[in-house]
This record gives C-alpha cells, structure tokens and sequence, in this order.
C-alpha cells in the first residue's frame, strides 16, 4: 500500500514539474508577497516571446516584473515603456495571473528632435524639445547605437511599441498613453507603479513629487537601475513598509506617513 502511494506521490511531482515547465504562469501565480518572489525567482520562467523584445533588463529583472504583473493589484501603471521590453514582461504576469486588471503604460515619445549635442561632444536629452534644461546625456556611440534607430523609425517610439506588443499579444492587456506622466495622466492612485524615470538623484527629485501623488499605502513601487545612492534619494520622499532589490531593480511597499509623523 505504501509502495502504492509513494508511486502516486512521485507521479503528481512529475506531473507538476512537467506542467511548471510547459505553463510557466503556474509558479508566480502562487507568489503572494515580496519575500516569496526574492525566495522562488530562480525558478520563475519568463514566457519565451519576451525574449523578442528589445530593451536592456537582467533576466533576473524580467523575472521580477513578471511575477510583479501577476502578483500586483490593479490598477498597475508603467512609466517609461520605450520598446516595451518591461511592459511585456509585466502584461505576461498579468496574462498569468488570470485577473482582468487595468495596466497604463506612459512613455515621453521622444523624437530626433529631443536630442542635442554638447560642446563636449556628449548627445543631451532635451524635454520638450525647445527646452534649455538637459534631461540627461550619453555618449554619441550609444545615441547612434541605440537610440538613434529607434527615435528616427518611421512608426516613432509609440509606433514601434504599440506593434511590438502587438506581435507578443499583449495589446489587449496594455493602454498606452503618450506624454510625460505629470501632465500626461490625470491625477489618481496606483496600486503598483513600475517606473525606469529615476536612473540618478537628479531624476529623482524632478520626478519623486509628482510621483507621490499616485500612490497610497501599499502601493508596489518598482523603481529601475537603483544604486545604492539612488536609494537614498528615494528614501528623502519615500517610506517602505518592506522592500528587496534585484539586480538594480527595487521593489518597495509604500508606508505613508501618518499625520504628524516626521521624516519622509
Ligand atoms: C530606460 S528607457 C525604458 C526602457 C524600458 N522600460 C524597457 O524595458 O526597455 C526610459 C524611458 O522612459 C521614458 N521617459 C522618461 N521620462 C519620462 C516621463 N517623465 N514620462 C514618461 N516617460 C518618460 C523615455 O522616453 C524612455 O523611453
């Protein structure tokens, strides 16, 4: 009878590894909360069509926001979704999660005439074009490189986005709004906020305030390229009931101040 049920027991086990492999929504579907998603990431398997996307996450950074689309509550918002590697891998785990939920994607949409170069050589970011206050700047083997092929396509940034989301049937999944998210969406709460706006201090303190605006207790904060200096500057605006960090993503849960407390 043991030897019976020892068999049954193995062949559930081989069926469920089989099914993890072949339906990878199975595994972060189960992921409820920040420590289980740093706990099962090695296991997650992001859907293969992501690998179609251009952009420049870790894999490690996919899985996250995978497990962050089917994990995080509506309503979810994107900003900065350039071809829209990230807001691909977030509409998947949404897609697993088998929630209807509603997910904003917000991106500038920059054309060539956004960029500038500097008497340094060096091609600057320029918002909105007539601008004088630089944005950021690269270098000009990456602006020819990477960002010149996008921003000069005839479809545009939104253009090549839209079909990119498309083509790995998202596009039911994802809204796109064009613009720069302070004035571009109106004012109202997120429950999960993915954002790749806050690459320096700098870019913080332009976007930190207006961001503060969309979230409320426990929102999910997910914030790209975080160095340790860039967390610290989070933190000036910022308070985390819990957080992890992923490569250079971090994931905060939002604790807002109550009346009378002091700090950020
Ligand atoms: C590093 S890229 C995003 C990469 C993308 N998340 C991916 O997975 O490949 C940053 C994007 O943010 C957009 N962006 C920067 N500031 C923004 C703002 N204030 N509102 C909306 N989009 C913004 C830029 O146009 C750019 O496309």
């Amino acid at each position: 009878m043991n030897k019976v049920k020892e068999y049954l027991r193995k062949g559930r086990h081989r069926v469920r590894r089989t099914l993890n492999r072949i339906l990878p929504g199975a595994r972060v579907n189960k992921i409820k909360n920040l420590s289980q998603l740093r706990a099962r990431l090695q296991w997650i398997q992001v859907p293969a069509e992501v690998g179609s996307v251009k952009g420049q996450l870790w894999p490690e950074e996919q899985r996250a926001l995978y497990a962050l689309g089917a994990m995080a509550e509506s309503p979810m918002l994107e900003i900065g979704a350039w071809l829209g590697l990230s807001a691909t891998c977030l509409a998947k785990g949404i897609l697993a999660s088998g929630v209807s939920k509603e997910f904003i994607t917000c991106e500038l949409n920059p054309t060539p005439a956004n960029y500038r170069r500097l008497p340094d050589g060096q091609i600057a970011f320029y918002y909105p074009p007539e601008s004088e206050i630089t944005m950021g700047a690269c270098s000009p083997e990456v602006y020819e490189n990477e960002i010149k092929p996008v921003v000069e396509h005839p479809e545009g940034v939104a253009g090549q986005l839209r079909a990119n989301l498309k083509r790995v049937n998202v596009d039911s999944v994802v809204q796109i709004v064009t613009g720069d998210f302070k004035t571009a969406l109106p004012v109202r709460k997120f429950r999960f906020i993915f954002t790749d706006t806050m690459h320096e201090p700098s870019e913080i303190r332009r976007n930190a305030p207006n961001l503060l605006k969309l979230v409320e207790d426990g929102t999910i904060l997910a914030c790209h390229d975080t160095t340790p200096e860039n967390r610290e500057e989070l933190g000036n605006y910022f308070q985390f009931s819990e957080s992890i960090q992923i490569k250079t993503l971090f994931i905060g849960v939002i604790k807002l101040r109550k009346d009378g407390e002091k700090g950020p």
